[in-house]
C-alpha cells in the first residue's frame, strides 16, 4: 500500500495522543537506544525522541515516500527503508515503538517474540494497534466492498485485517517473553468537522489500499456511496460536525 505523508499529518495532533500515552507507560530507565518501527513521515520518532532526548534514536519504514518525509522533518536522525517482517538490526535496543504500524504486518504471535528478543533485559516493546474493525467506518467500508462491482478485486484487500488479534491473544504472547506486561484499551472520541471529515481521515490510511485497486471513477463512486452510509451511521451535532470513536488497544511489555 502507497502512503502521503501530507495527508496522513492531516490529523496529526490526534494521531499523535496515543504516541503520548504509549510513552508515558513505558518504565525503561535509562533508554540509551530506541527504533521507531513504522516511523510514517517522523511524527511518533519526533515524540519518541522528545521523551527520551538521551537516547540514540533511529527510525525505519517500508514507504519510500514516509522515509523521505520523515528525513525532512528529522534531518539528524537516521532513518532507513525496512520492513518490520523481516527486520534485523544489528546490537539490542532498550525501547522498540510501534504506534499505528504492525497491523499491517502478519503473524504477530510470531513476529512479537521476534521484536523482544531485540531487547535488553529490562527494555521495552510499547505497541499500540487501532481496533476499529467493528466500528461502522470499517462494517461500513467492507459493505461498499461487497455490494459494488469491485468486490473481486477489493475483497482480497481485506486480508491484512486478519493481522491484528484480540487482547487475550497479545497477553497469552507476550506472557513467556515478557517479565511484565501492561496491556489497555482507549477509545478517543475524535470531533471532525462534518461526516466528509470521517471520509477523509480513512482516505489518507485505511482507504489508500482499496482506492490503488481501482479507477477515477470507481474510487468517486464508492467514496459517494461510504459517504452516504457514514453520514446515516453518524449523526451530527447540533453545529454539523461529528464525533469519530476511535478504539486503540495498546500494550508495553518489559522484557
Ligand atoms: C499509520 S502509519 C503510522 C506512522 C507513525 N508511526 C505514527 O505513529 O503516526 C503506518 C506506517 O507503517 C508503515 N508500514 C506499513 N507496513 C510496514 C512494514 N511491513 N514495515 C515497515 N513499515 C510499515 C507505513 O508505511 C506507514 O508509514
Amino acid at each position: 500500500m502507497t502512503w502521503s505523508a501530507g495527508m496522513y499529518l492531516q490529523f496529526a495532533a490526534e494521531r499523535n495522543r496515543p504516541v503520548h500515552d504509549l510513552l508515558a507507560r513505558v518504565m525503561t530507565n535509562p533508554v540509551s537506544r530506541a527504533i521507531d518501527l513504522g516511523s510514517g513521515p517522523g511524527n511518533s520518532t519526533e515524540i519518541l525522541l522528545a521523551a527520551f532526548p538521551d537516547a540514540h534514536v533511529t527510525g525505519m519504514d517500508s514507504s519510500p515516500e514516509m522515509i523521505a518525509a520523515a528525513r525532512d522533518r528529522l534531518p539528524d536522525i537516521d532513518f532507513t527503508l525496512d520492513d518490520i517482517a523481516t527486520w534485523v538490526a544489528p546490537g539490542w535496543f532498550d525501547l522498540i515503538l510501534a504506534n499505528a504500524a504492525i497491523q499491517w504486518v502478519p503473524s504477530h504471535a510470531t513476529l512479537l517474540p521476534r521484536l523482544m528478543a531485540k531487547l535488553r533485559p529490562g527494555g521495552s516493546l510499547a505497541v499500540q494497534v487501532p481496533d476499529n474493525l467493528t466500528e461502522a467506518t470499517h462494517r461500513l467500508m467492507r459493505q461498499v466492498a461487497e455490494e459494488g462491482p469491485w468486490s473481486d478485486r477489493l475483497l482480497p484487500a481485506f486480508a491484512p485485517w486478519e493481522n491484528r488479534l484480540d487482547a487475550d491473544r497479545y497477553y497469552r504472547i507476550l506472557m513467556p517473553v515478557a517479565q511484565s506486561v501492561d496491556l489497555w484499551r482507549t477509545t478517543y472520541f475524535h470531533r471532525l468537522p462534518s461526516p466528509a471529515g470521517i471520509v477523509e481521515w480513512f482516505r489518507s490510511s485505511t482507504l489508500r489500499g482499496f482506492f490503488a485497486l481501482l479507477t477515477a471513477d470507481e474510487i468517486v463512486a464508492f467514496e459517494a456511496r461510504y459517504q452516504e452510509l457514514i453520514e446515516a451511521a453518524y449523526p451530527p451535532l447540533p453545529d454539523g460536525s461529528v464525533l469519530l470513536p476511535f478504539p486503540r488497544l495498546f500494550f508495553v511489555a518489559r522484557r
